[in-house]
């Protein structure tokens, strides 16, 4: 059997996953790929304990394995986008086919990365960097390649999932489960990244790259992070019939795309809603197969080892084709690429969950009411609870139904300047996904 032989840069928690991995399920994956695939060598400045590398060569050096001669594939998993970005481009000028688990490098510079690799008639596969085991990129480019996609919906950061779970359920302090998330290995280096949304906007954006075959927008994506949620706005939506989710959002509309993270009410009696923990799933609703619903582990050793070694499997598979008959990079020939413009979010539409703090005295509802009608904001569901004993104000809970973003935030500013509204309204996008 031909031997196809790959280089793994970097032996953290998923570097010696995929080392572990490929080692166990050695003859599978050989009977798999149809070449006998083999770690020649091993870059990492440290050992790790959890694998055995006394039978590879191993460098301190990651970049010395990007012009070795038994190196095929690099596989890219030190993370960030300094040293690593410099490797894939190096590997790649060299003529080395890239595997890489890294979301950031792929949302901030894939463009770049991708067109060097085309250039060079080179792979670059990074089914790891979204949702870790989900094999959602291969769903996306492969299994869906029939549809024109309206939309995607997913949970995409696990630790943000384990949070507001942990919220939900047992009433949790935030940052109480943070530090869990921390110390179970799923948060990132800098877990702002998890919390303030970045991590799923990285995953975004290469989601909806390849569902409407456009370019990295990184730098277009609306990001709000789970910092901001109040317990007692988790209880409030459950009461509502809803779960509060954050949810990374593309949307395909006439006039643009939507690109947007953010916390989400959505309604219980969707599975999605049961995804729970550090768990990830995308929704992707496609036009001829209605929607679908994919579900795994976005992180961990193992987990992510198995998408990374699915891409080790087709990049060594696909050497024995012609260039131009492998998957492109985003599942469009490169020519096909267009940039359809992605919307403000002031532009987004969307239904929202409204709280105010009003004064419990008449009159309040109706001034509220007004402005909406007013703006054409229609009220779908009301919740007001009797004052606390000894407090003049009450919690007012709406659900609106769609409408344009900045329709809606002017209505929430004419309603903060009510002298029967204390402070400002909390506003949390709901969306039903359903159509
Ligand atoms: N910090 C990420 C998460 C790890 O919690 O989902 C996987 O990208």
């Amino acid at each position: 059997m031909k031997s196809v032989n790959i280089g793994i840069c970097g032996l953290g928690t998923v570097g010696s996953g995929t080392f572990n991995v490929l080692a166990r399920n050695a003859a599978l994956i050989n009977a798999r790929a149809g070449c006998d695939i083999q770690v020649s060598v091993v870059g990492a400045r440290r050992d790790n304990a959890s694998c055995d590398t006394s039978q590879v060569v191993v460098e301190r050096d990651v970049f010395a394995l990007t012009s070795r001669p038994d190196v095929d594939i690099i596989v890219e998993l030190i993370g960030g986008t300094t040293t690593a970005k410099e490797l894939v481009l190096q590997a790649i000028a060299n003529g080395k086919h890239v595997v890489t688990a890294n979301k950031a490098l792929i949302a901030e510079y894939g463009n770049e990365i991708f067109a060097a690799a085309e250039k060079q008639g080179v792979c670059v596969a990074y089914e790891a960097g979204v949702a870790g085991g989900i094999p959602i990129i291969k769903a996306l480019r492969e299994g869906l390649s029939a549809n024109k996609i309206e939309w995607l919906a997913g949970i995409i950061n696990g630790t943000g999932n384990f949070i507001l779970t942990e919220m939900r359920d047992k009433g949790r302090d935030f940052a109480d489960v943070l530090a869990e998330a921390q110390q179970l290995g799923y948060a990132e280096a800098d877990p702002a990244f998890d919390v303030e949304g970045t991590d799923a906007a990285h995953k975004l954006v290469i989601l909806a790259s390849i569902a409407f075959g456009m370019p990295l927008r990184f730098d277009a994506v609306f990001t709000e992070g789970i910092t901001e949620i109040q317990p007692e706005d988790v209880v409030y939506a459950q009461e509502l019939g809803y779960r509060i989710k954050h949810l990374g959002i593309a949307k395909q509309r006439e006039d643009g795309v939507e690109l947007r993270v953010h916390p989400t009410l959505i309604p219980e009696r969707q599975l999605i809603a049961q995804v729970n923990g550090v768990m990830n799933a995308v929704m992707v609703k496609g036009d001829a197969v209605g929607p679908t619903l994919y579900y795994g582990a976005g992180a961990g050793a193992e987990p992510t080892a198995s998408a990374v070694v699915a891409d080790i499997v087709d990049v060594a598979r696909s050497l024995a084709a012609p260039v131009e008959s492998r998957v492109p990079a985003l599942g469009f020939s490169s020519a096909a690429i267009v940039d359809p413009g992605v919307l403000d979010i002031g532009e987004i539409e969307t239904a929202y969950y409204l709280r105010a703090s009003v004064l419990d005295q008449p009159g309040v509802l109706s001034s509220v009411a007004q402005i909406m009608s007013q703006r054409g904001i229609s009220i779908e569901a009301i919740i007001q609870k009797e004052p606390r004993s000894g407090a003049t104000d009450v919690p007012l809970i709406m659900l609106t139904n769609t409408t344009r973003e900045q329709n809606l935030r002017d209505a929430v500013e004419e309603i903060e300047a009510l002298a029967s509204v204390n402070g400002t309204v909390v506003k949390i996008r709901l969306e039903s996904l359903d159509t």
